[in-house]
């Protein structure tokens, strides 16, 4: 009998990824090549450095997916590979491979949406904790470097469907944690450095605020810059539900002139943040920032937070879901979770995240996302190419 193992291959950003799930219940293995000290000294991706890193470590990383779920290719049932969104070299290196093993091997290939893929790293978590019945109705935040969307997900007929309710008019939540992390002079990505030392400040020292995006009137008529924007125009969608994070970055910016920190940041990167780890103790952290940038640092991240709690839950009562699920490299985030739980509770509603390991990309989101389409018989057409901008 079929085991329904469903090989994933992940390959859109800056990490190569492949896992091996059981019926999109069950991650029996999940391997990921980080290309972080690649792009560090960069701080940021660099595309065609991310293809050439793909292509390098593709093979040792189906290998060691394979290796570690203690399976060979003869076990197989599927092979899924993320399509898009993405950067179009990146993914190409994952959906030619995946192809070509489809093509050897004689399995089906199915795509998979890179933010559906977020979507179901905390649905494989919430299956393999309490079974087939997480399959409910809920409201998805996915905030990530490349994404900050809500969707209300819904189970229909064994496949899920997704509409968009929210969504950033400008940079992503993690994008903005990038950004002001190398504004401060600290490593790359900016997510796990701010989240370290927001521990270390006060986050109510600086009162950043986000305007209530009131009209979309300036959006109608406006060509959409990209497809994924064609297909779900921001004009279409409840203006309580959009954000906005390039303000903050500025506000940071401005900040940080104001308080002359500028010099105190260049000095900090000069210290080689780019090769280091964050600081995880007060006195560590305060070797490396002043209590005054630390107040800064906590005070950006209590308000990133705020922003993405005020509108998930206004939508999810709006829609009426009484189920949250936040994914994404930012749900990684301890303060994130915190509050997040804490509302929930508050309003007697259920949150739920992906696994640490599973909230940054990997490939084990993406097989789960595609047992449903395995049982669909739902596979990719054999011209499949990347999308950098396929919409869910
Ligand atoms: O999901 P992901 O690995 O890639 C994209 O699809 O974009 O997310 C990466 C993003 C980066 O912007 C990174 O700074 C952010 O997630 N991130 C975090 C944390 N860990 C990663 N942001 C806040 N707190 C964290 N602990
Ligand atoms: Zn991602």
């Amino acid at each position: 009998m079929s085991r329904g193992l469903i090989l994933g291959i992940e390959s859109s950003c800056d990490e190569t990824a492949a896992a091996v799930v059981e019926r999109g219940s069950r991650a029996l293995s999940s391997a990921v090549a980080s290309q972080i000290p690649t792009h560090a000294k960069y701080g940021g991706v660099v595309p065609e450095l991310a293809s050439r890193e793909h292509l390098r470590s593709i093979v040792p990383v189906v290998r060691a997916a394979l290796a570690e779920a203690g399976v060979t290719l003869a076990d197989l049932d599927a092979i899924a590979v993320t399509s898009g969104p993405g950067l179009a070299g990146a993914l190409l290196v994952g959906i030619m491979y995946a192809k070509g093993l489809a093509f050897s091997t004689g399995l089906p290939l199915i795509a998979v949406n890179h933010l559906e893929g977020h979507i179901h790293a905390v649905l494989l978590r919430e299956r393999e904790e309490y079974g087939p019945s997480a399959d409910e109705p809920a409201l998805a935040l996915v905030v990530s470097g490349g994404h900050t969307h809500l969707y209300l997900a819904r189970p229909a007929n064994g496949l899920w469907t997704y509409k968009l309710v929210g969504r950033t008019l400008d940079d992503a939540a993690g994008e903005a944690y990038d950004k002001v992390a190398k504004l401060l002079g600290l490593g790359y990505p900016g997510g796990p450095w701010i989240d370290t030392l927001a521990q270390f400040g006060n986050p109510l020292a600086v009162p950043f605020t986000f305007a209530q995006i009131k009209t979309k009137a300036h959006l109608i008529g406006k060509t959409p810059r990209t497809k994924a924007a064609k297909t779900a125009p921001i004009a279409a969608l409840d203006p309580h539900f959009l954000f906005s994070f390039s303000g903050i970055k500025t506000a940071v910016l401005r900040y940080v002139e104001l308080h002359s920190m500028r010099e105190e940041a260049e000095a900090r990167a000069a210290r080689g943040t780019a090769e280091m780890k964050p600081p995880a103790t007060r006195e560590t952290a305060l070797d490396l920032c002043p209590q005054r940038t630390l107040d800064l640092i906590a005070s950006f991240q209590h308000a990133v937070v705020g922003d993405l709690l005020k509108k998930t839950f206004a939508a999810a009562e709006t829609l009426g879901a009484t189920r949250v699920l936040v994914t994404g490299g930012v749900a990684a985030n301890r303060e994130l979770r915190e509050r997040f739980a804490a509302q929930a509770a508050k309003r007697c509603q259920r949150v739920a995240f992906p696994s640490l390991a599973l909230s940054t990309d990997n490939a084990a989101m993406v097989a789960a996302a595609a047992w449903p389409r395995f049982e669909a018989r739902e596979f990719a057409p054999p011209d499949l190419s990347a999308d950098p901008s396929l919409a869910l």
